[in-house]
C-alpha cells in the first residue's frame, strides 16, 4: 500500500511520547482530509517545523497548519478552554486560519483550574522517590474526575449556565475541603470567579462545538480520508503503560476508536512512531538511560527538552523490548523511525533486545514498577556511522550502516519501516514506497 493511500490511519507513539507524532502528522496529513486528536490534552506537545518555522501544539491536532483538512477535537480527550483558546489566537496572529476548519467535542471533559492545583500539591505532597514528574497540566485529576462522574464537566456543561453556576459552587466546596484537609491548604478557591471565567470561554467556544461522533460519521460516509494523531506514547498509557508513571489516557491505537467514536474496523493503518533511541521526560524505570556523555549527546544533538514543560528529557538506548510490547498492542502496518540523524557520530549503537530479572532473561516487559526498574538490559551492539544524513532524502542516500540498523528495528518490532526522520523540518523526511 502506498504512504499516500493507507486508508484511515493512526499515528501512535510506541515509547515514553515526543517520538516525533507531530512531525509525522504534519508529513502525512496533506493526503488527509481529516485530523483527530483522539486522548489526552495539553500536556501533549507536538512539535512541527515549516520552513525553519516551529510550531508548537497541545490542544489542536498538527492538521490545524493545513487548511483544508478538517480538525477535531473529540471527546475522549480533556480540554483547558484558555489553553485551547490561547492556541487558536496564537496561530491566527501567525496567519494560520482556525475557524470552520475546527470542531470540539461537546463530551470531551473540562480541566479546571482546582484540576492543575491539585496536579501540582499532590507531586509537592509526595516522597521525592514517588513523584510522577507531571507536566502539572491537571490530565489525571481531570480524568480522575471523569471516572468519580460526579464532579466532572464535560464542554456541554459550559452551555447551561445557570446550572453550571450551581454545580460548580458544589464541586468548588468538595475540593476546597479536601485540599484543607489533606494538602492543608487554606486559601479557598472561587467558584464564582470561575464560572465567570469559564462562561465567557464558553461564547468563545461556541462556534466549535459539535457532536464530533456525528460529523466524523459523515465525513467518512463522504469519502473523506481521516488522521487519527495519537498524543503522548504506549508506554505512558494507563492500562498498558510502565504504571504507575503513565498518563491517565489510552494513547494506543485502540484508545483511538473510543475517544473518537468509530467502530475498531474503522482504522485501516497503523504507524507506529519511535525515535531511533529513547528518551522519557518525568518520572518512572527507564532500563536503558545513559547518565554519561552519550546520553548528553543525544540530547544536545536532538534538542531534547521538553515541549510542554522544558524540562530536559532523559535519554537511552533504543529499548526493543518495550517497544516491542508497544507493537504487541498496536499492531503496526507501518514504523517511523525518527531523529536517525541524531545517532550520527557513534562508533556503536546498542539496542535492547532483553531484560535480565533475578538470573533470568525476559523479553517481556514486567507489570511491577520496581521490577522494571531492577531489570538489566541485555544489548545487541550494531555499527554506527559519522556520516551527516539530514540532508537525505531517499533511503539509498543513507549509509549502510544506517539502513542495517533499520532493517534491526523492523526485525525486531515486526514492521516495515516506511517513513525515517533525518531532522526536525518537513522536509527532513524519507518516505519508503514499497517496491511493486
Ligand atoms: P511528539 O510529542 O511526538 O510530537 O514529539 P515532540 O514534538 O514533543 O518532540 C520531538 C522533537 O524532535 C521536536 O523538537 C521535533 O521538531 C524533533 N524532531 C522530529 N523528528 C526529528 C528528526 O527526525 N530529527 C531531528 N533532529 N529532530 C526531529
Ligand atoms: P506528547 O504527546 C512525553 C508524561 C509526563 C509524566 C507522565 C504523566 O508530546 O508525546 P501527565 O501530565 O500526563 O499526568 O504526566 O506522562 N507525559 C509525556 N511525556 N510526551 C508527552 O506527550 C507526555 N504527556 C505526558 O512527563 O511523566
Ligand atoms: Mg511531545
Amino acid at each position: 500500500m502506498s504512504l499516500i493511500d493507507l486508508g484511515h490511519t493512526c499515528v501512535v507513539g510506541f515509547q515514553w511520547g515526543d517520538e516525533g507524532k507531530g512531525k509525522i502528522v504534519d508529513a502525512l496529513v496533506e493526503h488527509f482530509d481529516v485530523a483527530v486528536r483522539y486522548a489526552g490534552g495539553a500536556n501533549a506537545g507536538h512539535t512541527v517545523v515549516v520552513n525553519g518555522e516551529k510550531f508548537a501544539l497541545h490542544q489542536l491536532p498538527c492538521g490545524i497548519l493545513r487548511e483544508t483538512v478538517t480538525s477535531l477535537i473529540t471527546c475522549g480527550t480533556v480540554i483547558d478552554p484558555a489553553v485551547l483558546l490561547g492556541e487558536i489566537a496564537s496561530l491566527r496572529e501567525r496567519g494560520i486560519a482556525v475557524g470552520d476548519n475546527l470542531r470540539v467535542s461537546d463530551r470531551a471533559h473540562l480541566v479546571l483550574p482546582y484540576h492543575r492545583q491539585q496536579d501540582l500539591l499532590t507531586e509537592r505532597a509526595a516522597r521525592p522517590g514517588s513523584r510522577l514528574g507531571t507536566t502539572a497540566r491537571g490530565i489525571g485529576p481531570c480524568y480522575a474526575d471523569k471516572a468519580a462522574r460526579r464532579w466532572a464537566f464535560r464542554v456541554c456543561d459550559l452551555f447551561r449556565p445557570d446550572s453550571f453556576r450551581e454545580r460548580l459552587a458544589e464541586v468548588v466546596a468538595h475540593k476546597n475541603a479536601y485540599f484543607a484537609a489533606v494538602f492543608d491548604q487554606r486559601e479557598p478557591i472561587d467558584a464564582s470567579m470561575i464560572a465567570d471565567e469559564y462562561l465567557q470561554f464558553a461564547d468563545q467556544l461556541r462556534p466549535f462545538v459539535c457532536d464530533t461522533i456525528v460529523l466524523l460519521h459523515e465525513l467518512i460516509a463522504k469519502g473523506k480520508r481521516v488522521l487519527f494523531e495519537g498524543a503522548q506514547g504506549s508506554l505512558l498509557d494507563i492500562d498498558h503503560g510502565t504504571f504507575p508513571y503513565v498518563t491517565s489516557s489510552n494513547a494506543v491505537t485502540g484508545g483511538a476508536a473510543c475517544g473518537a467514536g468509530v467502530p475498531l474496523s474503522t482504522i485501516q493503518s497503523v504507524v507506529g512512531v519511535v525515535k531511533a533511541y529513547a528518551t522519557r521526560v518525568g518520572a518512572g524505570p527507564f532500563p536503558t538511560e545513559l547518565t554519561g556523555a552519550v546520553g548528553d549527546t543525544f540530547r544536545e544533538r536532538g534538542g531534547e527538552y521538553g515541549t510542554t514543560t522544558g524540562r530536559p528529557r532523559r535519554c537511552g538506548w533504543f529499548d526493543a523490548v518495550a517497544a516491542a510490547h508497544s507493537a504487541r498492542i498496536n499492531g503496526p502496518t507501518h514504523l517511523a523511525v525518527m531523529h536517525v540523524d541524531t545517532l550520527a557520530g557513534q562508533k556503536e549503537l546498542k539496542v535492547c533486545v532483553g531484560y535480565r530479572l533475578g538470573g533470568a532473561i525476559t523479553t517481556t516487559i514486567p507489570a511491577d514498577s520496581y521490577d522494571l526498574q531492577e531489570v538489566e538490559p541485555v544489548y545487541e551492539t550494531l555499527p554506527g556511522w559519522d556520516e551527516d544524513v539530514s540532508g537525505c532524502r531517499r533511503l539509498g542516500d543513507l549509509p549502510s550502516a544506517a539502513k542495517g540498523y533499520l532493517d534491526f528495528l523492523s526485525q525486531r518490532l515486526g514492521a516495515p519501516v516506511r517513513i525515517v526522520g533525518v531532522g526536525p523540518g518537513r522536509d527532513q523526511t524519507i518516505f519508503i514506497e514499497k517496491e511493486g
